[in-house]
C-alpha cells in the first residue's frame, strides 16, 4: 500500500516537473533584459512560467518545467497568471467575484493574446481571458518598456451577465517567482518620518503592504517595495524586483510563498471595504502596478524606474524645474502683503525663480489664520491681502520672480462657508460624530458636482492669473467617516474617490499641461505614480532636517527620480545651511527659510549654491544615480549622479555619525563612469572662508581608477558634506 502511494506520488511530480507539452502556447513579454513568460497550456489555463533574465532564444520558455515547482499544487493555479476565487484555488486569489445567479466561483481560461509595438521601445501584450460558463471577461495588460527594463500591468473586468455582479477582489497583478529565499524591503513611517525601510526574509503564509486611509494613503506604508531573490538586496549585485503600483488611495499588496516555497505576489486595490458592483457591458479597469526586474542589484532597479519616469510617465520629465522660496517656515500663517512683497525682493536677492505662497491666504467669514479654520472658502482673506492675488503675482514678477501658490482642494474645515453651503459635499456618516484629521474633513469626490467644484479651484486661480507659475496641491486628512451622501453604492466610495480626484487632475492637466504642480500630503502621504502623471514633482517629507533628509531620499530614490523630488533648505535639524543645502540639490531644490535673517556668509553661499546648481542641474537630474556608501552601514553616505555620456557626475558624501573619528578614512569607489576617460575632481558648494584641499590637486585620474581604487572625499568632523563634480578631461 505505502509502495504504491510513494510511486504515486513520484508519478505526480515527475507530471508536474515536465516540461510543457507539444501545442502549449507561450507568451513572452520581453523587454531589453527581462522576461515574464505566460504558458497555456490544453485546457487553456494561463500560468506563469517564468519571471526573470530574458533567455536569449524565445524557443527554450518551452523547455522550462512545470513553474519551477518543487511537487505538486493540487490545483495547478498556484502560478496563475490571475488567480480566480471559488472553484479549485486554494490560495491568495487575484479576483473573487458573485455571479448574477449568486455563483461565488470564476473560471478563467485563455481565449487569445496579441502583442502589438505602442511607440518606440514600448510593445503592449493583451491576453483575453473568460469564464466557460458565465460571459464573464478578465484582459490582461502587459506593456513591456524596453530600454528601460520597466513592465506595467493592469487587467480589465467586463461581463454581459443579466444582472449586476459583485467583485469582492480586483488586483491588478498576479506573478510568481521561484527561487530559494525572498527578502522584502518595505518602507513604513508616519509624519515627518516618511521611508523607513525594513528588509525581512518571507516564509511560507502571508505578508500584506496595506493601507486603508482612503486619501493621504501613504502615511504609514507606501505601495513600493524590493524583492530580493536567494540573498538581501544588494546594490549591485543580485536578482531584484523592484513594484509600485500606480494608485493614490487603498492598495493591498499580498506576497504569499506557497507550499512549494515560490512567491506569489497579488498587488492591486484594497478589498477592504471595497466590494465593486459592475453592471452588465460597463468595463471595471484597474490601476496599473509597475515592476523592473535586475539581476544586477537595487541599483540598476531604481535607475530602470528613474529612466522610465522621466520618459513615460512625469510630466516634462526631460524638461526643466523652478526652483523656489516658499513662505510655510517663515511665516507659518501669519502674513500680509507687505511681508510678502518683502519676500519677493528676498527671493529675488537670493536667486530662486519663483515665490510658493503657502497656507494661510484665504476665507473671510472664518479666517484662515491658523489650522482650525477656513479650508474651502478659497477666497483671498481681505485684511492679509486686500488688493487680491492678482497684485501679489503682479508685485512678484516686478520683484524679478514668478508667483505659485498652495491649494487644498479636496478637503473642507468645519468652520467654512463652504461647509455651511453644502454640508452633503462631504464625507460623514449619518447618526455618528465626525471625526476630524488636522481639524478636516474630506470632500466627496466621488459627486461629479463635487469635482466640478474642486476643478473650479484650480482653474479660477489660474485664469485669474494666466502668469501663475506653480501650483502646491496639499492634501492633509485622511478618510474618516467613510460614507457620502449621493453615492447609491457605500462600497465603492474608495475607490469612487481616487477616480473622481484622477479626472479631477486629468482635467486639469489637460487644460494647463505645462503648469509645474507638486504633489503634497502633509509630507509624503500620497508619493505614487498614479498621481505622478498629473504632477511634475513630490514632496516627500515635511521633515527638512538635514541628517534626516539624507536617509529620506535616499529611500525614495529607490523608485522616485531627482528631478521629481522637492527638497527644501529649511531651518529644521542642527546642520550648517552647507550640509542642508547639499542634500536639498539631490533634488529639486528650494527654499524654506527667512533670507533676511541669514547672515552674510550664509547668505553669499546660498547664492552661490543657486548659480552652481544651474550649472549641475541637468546631471543631477538626468544622470544616472549610484548609491557608492550606505548611511545604514557606515558613517558615511555616498551617492553619486553620472550623465549619460558619462562625461560628467556630481558626487555627493555626508556624514551621518558624530562618533570620534567618524568620517571618510579610506576612499569610496566610484560607479557608472567610462573606465577609458579621464576625470578631474573638483570640490563645489565650498563655504565662504574654507578652502577646499582637493582643488588643490591638478591630477586627473581615470574612470578606471576612480571605480577601482576610488577617492577619497575626506568627509570628517570638520567636512561633514562635501560635493564634488567630476569633469571629463580631454
Ligand atoms: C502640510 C504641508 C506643508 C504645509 C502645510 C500647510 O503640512 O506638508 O508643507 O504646506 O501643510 O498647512
Amino acid at each position: 500500500m505505502s509502495r504504491l502511494f510513494t510511486s504515486l506520488v513520484l508519478l505526480l511530480l515527475i507530471m508536474s516537473t515536465a516540461w510543457s507539452a507539444p501545442g502549449d502556447i507561450h507568451i513572452a513579454i520581453e523587454t531589453n533584459r527581462t522576461a515574464l513568460v505566460i504558458r497555456v497550456d490544453k485546457d487553456q489555463n494561463p500560468t506563469i512560467v517564468h519571471l526573470g533574465q530574458r533567455l536569449n532564444n524565445a524557443d527554450e520558455y518551452a523547455q522550462i518545467a512545470g513553474n519551477g515547482k518543487r511537487g505538486e499544487d493540487y490545483t495547478g493555479l498556484y502560478n496563475s497568471a490571475y488567480t480566480p476565487a471559488g472553484g479549485r484555488n486554494l490560495l491568495e486569489p487575484a479576483i473573487q467575484v458573485t455571479h448574477a445567479d449568486g455563483n461565488p466561483s470564476l473560471d478563467l481560461r485563455y481565449v487569445r493574446h496579441e502583442s502589438k509595438a505602442e511607440a518606440s521601445g514600448v510593445t503592449l501584450t493583451t491576453v483575453y481571458l473568460k469564464d466557460p460558463q458565465y460571459p464573464f471577461d478578465v484582459t490582461l495588460y502587459y506593456k513591456a518598456y524596453q530600454h528601460e527594463d520597466v513592465i506595467e500591468q493592469w487587467t480589465t473586468i467586463r461581463h454581459t451577465e443579466k444582472k449586476n455582479v459583485v467583485l469582492h477582489k480586483y488586483a491588478s497583478a498576479n506573478l510568481y517567482i521561484p527561487a530559494h529565499k525572498y527578502y522584502l524591503t518595505h518602507f513604513h513611517g508616519d509624519w515627518a518620518n516618511e521611508m523607513n525601510p525594513t528588509e525581512e526574509r518571507l516564509t511560507e503564509g502571508m505578508k500584506l503592504l496595506d493601507t486603508k486611509l482612503g486619501t493621504r494613503a501613504d502615511l504609514f506604508q507606501p505601495p513600493s517595495f524590493l524583492v530580493a531573490l536567494n540573498q538581501p538586496a544588494q546594490e549591485d549585485e543580485g536578482e531584484v524586483m523592484a513594484g509600485t503600483l500606480a494608485w493614490s488611495g487603498n492598495y493591498q499588496i499580498a506576497f504569499e510563498v506557497d507550499p512549494l516555497h515560490n512567491l506569489r505576489l497579488m498587488a492591486g486595490i484594497n478589498p477592504y471595504a471595497s466590494a465593486y458592483t459592475l453592471t452588465p457591458g460597463k468595463e471595471f479597469v484597474t490601476p496599473s502596478f509597475l515592476f523592473t526586474y535586475s539581476s544586477t542589484g537595487k541599483g540598476t532597479a531604481s535607475r530602470n524606474l528613474h529612466r522610465w519616469a522621466r520618459k513615460f510617465r512625469i510630466p516634462q520629465g526631460k524638461g526643466n524645474r523652478v526652483t523656489l522660496l516658499n513662505n510655510w517656515e517663515a511665516t507659518f500663517f501669519d502674513f500680509n502683503e507687505e511681508k510678502l512683497t518683502a519676500l519677493f525682493k528676498d527671493g529675488k536677492k537670493l536667486g530662486v525663480d519663483l515665490f510658493l505662497l503657502d497656507d494661510g491666504w484665504f476665507g473671510n467669514k472664518y479666517p484662515r489664520n491658523d489650522d482650525r479654520a477656513g479650508l474651502g472658502d478659497w477666497q483671498e482673506n481681505v485684511k492679509k491681502l486686500p488688493h487680491g492675488l492678482g497684485y501679489l503675482v503682479k508685485e512678484a514678477e516686478k520683484a524679478g520672480i514668478k508667483f505659485g501658490i498652495w491649494l487644498e482642494p479636496e478637503m473642507v474645515s468645519p468652520k467654512s462657508e463652504l461647509y455651511e453651503k453644502h454640508p452633503d459635499w462631504v464625507l460623514k456618516l449619518p447618526n455618528r460624530q465626525e471625526y476630524y484629521f488636522r481639524n478636516q474633513l474630506v470632500l466627496d469626490l466621488t459627486n461629479p458636482k463635487v469635482q466640478d467644484f474642486v476643478f473650479s479651484i484650480v482653474d479660477n486661480v489660474v485664469t485669474k492669473n494666466p502668469t501663475l507659475g506653480y501650483i502646491k496641491w496639499d492634501c492633509n486628512a485622511v478618510i474618516y467617516n467613510a460614507f457620502s451622501a449621493t453615492n447609491s453604492n457605500p462600497s465603492h466610495l474608495y475607490v469612487d474617490y481616487v477616480q473622481g480626484l484622477y479626472n479631477v487632475m486629468e482635467r486639469l492637466h489637460t487644460k494647463y499641461p505645462t503648469l509645474p504642480m507638486m504633489l503634497c500630503s502633509g509630507g509624503g502621504g500620497r508619493v505614487d505614480y498614479g498621481a505622478l502623471r498629473y504632477f511634475t514633482e513630490f514632496w516627500p517629507s515635511d521633515n527638512t532636517d538635514g541628517l534626516e533628509r539624507v536617509f529620506i531620499q535616499w529611500n525614495y530614490s529607490y523608485f522616485f527620480p531627482s528631478i521629481a523630488t522637492c527638497n527644501h533648505v529649511t531651518d529644521w535639524g542642527k546642520q550648517p545651511i552647507k550640509f542642508r543645502t547639499d542634500v536639498a540639490m539631490m533634488g529639486k531644490l528650494g527654499y524654506d527659510i527667512v533670507v533676511s535673517k541669514l547672515d552674510e556668509k550664509e547668505l553669499q553661499f546660498s547664492q552661490q549654491a543657486l548659480k552652481t546648481y544651474e550649472q549641475i542641474k541637468n546631471v543631477l537630474w538626468q544622470g544616472d544615480l549610484f548609491r557608492l556608501a550606505s548611511p545604514y552601514e557606515g558613517d558615511v553616505a555616498s551617492l553619486m549622479y553620472v550623465s549619460e555620456p558619462k562625461d560628467r557626475a556630481v558626487w555627493f558624501s555626508y556624514l551621518t555619525n558624530n562618533r570620534y573619528k567618524a568620517g571618510s578614512l579610506a576612499p569610496i569607489r566610484l560607479k557608472g563612469l567610462d573606465p577609458a576617460k579621464k576625470y578631474t575632481v573638483r570640490e563645489l558648494n565650498i563655504y565662504p572662508g574654507t578652502k577646499s584641499s582637493i582643488n588643490d590637486d591638478a591630477t586627473t585620474y581615470s574612470g578606471n581608477y576612480l571605480m577601482t581604487v576610488g577617492f577619497n572625499p575626506k568627509v570628517d568632523a570638520r567636512r561633514t558634506s562635501v560635493v564634488l563634480e567630476l569633469t571629463e578631461s580631454k
